[in-house]
């Protein structure tokens, strides 16, 4: 396993349409487990596989249970919404209230290339809908409606 870089806004990559994944290869393997490495270091909520320079339709989603792993996921429902704050690795500094469903249903392939289904609410509808974005090269900022201002991130991050 191995810590993987994560681009950071600006980079070319993350503004690209990442290609489906055809087939699970021993790389895609290790790249999902490079990955889930990197997340934890990082300290995400989620990864998408363009972050790492990667352009295939791969994402990581912490749903506090577990890791999930999505290999060309798609949302096929959604309920309700939202408006929380948002941030993203790559984005290390900005945080912004982003418009989200409340709920969301995702089918993805697993690493066995089976297919499945999983459910997320609030923070993990929000995480879900952040990553697969990511594999059409947008970013949380195209859809924030306010980006928080340095002293709003300071009472967020109760540094005061
Ligand atoms: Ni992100």
């Amino acid at each position: 396993m191995a810590i993987l870089n994560i681009v950071k806004e600006g980079d070319p990559t993350l503004r690209k349409v990442c290609r489906p994944v055809t087939e699970i290869t021993p790389r895609i393997l290790q790249l999902l487990d490079d990955m889930a490495e990197t997340l934890v270091e990082a300290n995400g909520a989620g990864l998408a596989a363009p972050q790492v320079g990667i352009l295939r339709r791969i994402c990581l989603v912490d749903t506090g249970e577990e890791i999930v792993e999505l290999i060309n996921p798609e949302i096929i429902e959604r309920e309700g919404e939202q408006e929380e704050v948002e941030g993203c690795l790559s984005l290390p500094d900005v945080w912004g209230y982003t418009q989200r469903p409340a709920k969301v249903k995702v089918r993805a392939m697993n690493r066995y290339g089976e297919t499945f289904e999983i459910e997320g609410e609030g923070l993990n509808a929000r995480c879900f809908c952040h990553e697969l974005d990511h594999l059409d090269g947008h970013l949380f900022t195209d859809r924030t409606v306010h980006i928080l201002t340095p002293d709003e991130v300071k009472e967020m991050m109760g540094d005061d």
